[in-house]
């Protein structure tokens, strides 16, 4: 008999309990933890319970009472897919062997047989599952490295910012990112989620800004048919879908008070209710939340509950402006010219000098995203080998945004035109995300949504009742 295998732990499926006893006395040697269950249902029940470690090993019989072997099967693999799953089978059609396999059993081992096959079988399935771990290892780092490369830049306060999030995102622990409106919010969530062990679950994002409050509960809890009006079936929300994920809850600072009473309670125990449903649901969700708003005036203003600030500002990321940053200008610019030449396919090698200078002298109040609009539109532009000041078209250097003093308009022209005309020209330079032409004029969204519905401005990209972005 070969080494013990320390620390592992086995579970054994078997219904006639001669044989069980007699596979599990001759394998308790060689594994720390052997657990036996003689009925299929409980073995299930049993996998899924999350208080239970997930085992190395399993070894099930495929005729069994309850729902069978390959309920089983599917119950270990959905627990974790690094199990190493044996079937024992008298009746070892080819049909079971096909269907084992491709539920994702490791091997197969026919009834009767002698316990040092049985071994030999579990040491091989061991030594897949090793390798099956390590190639989702790599695949985690790859996609770390990936996650970690789309974001550019070289100054302190950026790298400051990514070297936490890569030190919290192993943890459990609630991440809340603020800073302003197009400062990489949302991609610092994504390398967090990226850079944590749940990077194979799902990563999921509500923007809780967008919905009114009943239509946000039930995005975000679900909800059973019939539980409102519109509800005509049941709908499974955000936090089911994120278990085992990362669940991204954007413009936090958006939400209704009552709403945030209810995700605290979520957040406090980790179960919940579809809304109208009465079963309390489980939920192994990582969350991290975003903001450009100053969450400490809302508390004293009683627009947010300060339990909610807490429980979500375990880690606090905060991203700096752009304009405290204009180390970055230069690599981003660069980086969003070769993204759009290569979408584009357009043949261009960088900016000019001068179209560098109106970059550096520009005050950037939408931050990165504004960049990269300018750089789109900059890029459809340009027709040489450079994108050169003109296809830039913010001010010139000498005029910061500051300094920019109107003209007089022609005479007779009315100032509803003019404002109509810097509505549009905002709207345009953030490709008509109103969110970003807001910051752009400096006005509240409300006020923007207001200007917009009383000019009767329209655009395809914004969804009927979803007056605000
Ligand atoms: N450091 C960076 N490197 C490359 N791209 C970046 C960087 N920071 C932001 N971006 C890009 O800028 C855009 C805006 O970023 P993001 O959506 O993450 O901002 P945000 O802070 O969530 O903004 P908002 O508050 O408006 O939601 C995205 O296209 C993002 O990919
Ligand atoms: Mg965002």
């Amino acid at each position: 008999m070969s080494a013990p295998l320390r620390g592992r732990r086995l579970l054994l499926v078997e219904d006639n309990r001669a044989l069980r006893r007699g596979i599990a006395r001759a394998l308790a040697e060689r594994f720390q933890v052997v657990d036996e269950e003689g009925d299929s249902d409980r073995a299930v029940e049993r996998l899924g319970d999350p208080g239970f470690e997930p085992y190395d090993v399993v070894v099930t019989d495929l005729r069994l009472p309850g729902a069978g072997g390959l309920a089983v099967l599917s119950a270990a693999r959905e627990r974790d897919e690094r199990t190493a799953i044996l079937l024992m089978t008298a009746y070892g059609t080819v049909e079971d062997a096909v269907e084992a396999m491709r539920l994702g059993a490791f091997d197969f081992v026919q009834k009767p047989f002698e316990l040092p096959e049985l071994e030999a079988r579990i040491d091989r399935a061991l030594g897949h599952a090793r390798l099956l771990g390590e190639v989702a290892i790599l695949r985690e780092e790859r996609a770390q490295m990936q996650a970690r490369s789309r974001i550019v830049g070289s100054s302190p306060a950026l790298h400051a910012a990514i070297s936490l999030a890569e030190r919290a995102a192993p943890t459990r622990a609630t991440v809340l990112v603020t800073g302003e409106t197009g400062t990489g919010k949302e991609l610092i969530a994504g390398l967090i989620h990226a850079a944590s062990d749940r990077a194979p679950g799902p990563f999921v994002k509500v923007n809780c800004a967008a919905l009114p409050e009943t239509l946000l509960e039930s995005e975000l809890f679900g909800h059973e048919r019939g539980a409102f009006t519109s509800a005509d079936r049941q709908r499974i929300g955000r936090f089911e879908q994120a278990d085992g994920g990362t669940l991204f809850l954007d413009e936090v600072a958006d939400m209704s008070l009552a709403t945030q009473a209810k995700l605290l309670r979520v957040l406090q125990d980790q179960q919940f209710q579809r809304l109208g449903g009465s079963r309390l649901l489980h939920t192994d969700v990582r969350i991290v939340a975003a903001t450009n708003r100053d969450l400490q005036s809302a508390i004293a203003t009683g627009d947010f509950r300060e339990d909610l600030y807490f429980r979500l500002h375990v880690i606090g990321i905060e991203l700096p402006p752009l304009r405290e940053r204009p180390g970055d200008l230069e690599a981003l610019s660069q980086h969003f010219l070769e993204e759009f030449a290569l979408e584009m396919g357009k043949p261009l090698r960088g900016l000019s000098e001068e179209a560098l200078e109106r970059v550096r002298a520009h005050a950037w109040p939408g931050n990165i995203r504004e960049l990269r609009n300018v750089l789109e539109r900059a890029v459809l532009l340009a027709d040489g080998p450079q994108v050169g000041s003109a296809e830039v078209g913010l001010a010139d250097a000498t005029g910061a945004p500051q300094a920019w003093r109107p003209g007089l308009p022609p005479a007779g022209l009315p100032l509803a035109e003019i404002e109509r005309a810097v509505l549009m020209e905002a709207l345009e330079r953030s490709a008509f995300v109103q969110k970003d032409a807001a910051s752009l004029l400096g006005v509240s969204r409300r006020k923007l949504n207001y200007m917009i519905q009383r000019m009767g401005i329209t655009h395809p990209s914004w969804r009927i009742n979803r007056s605000v972005h």
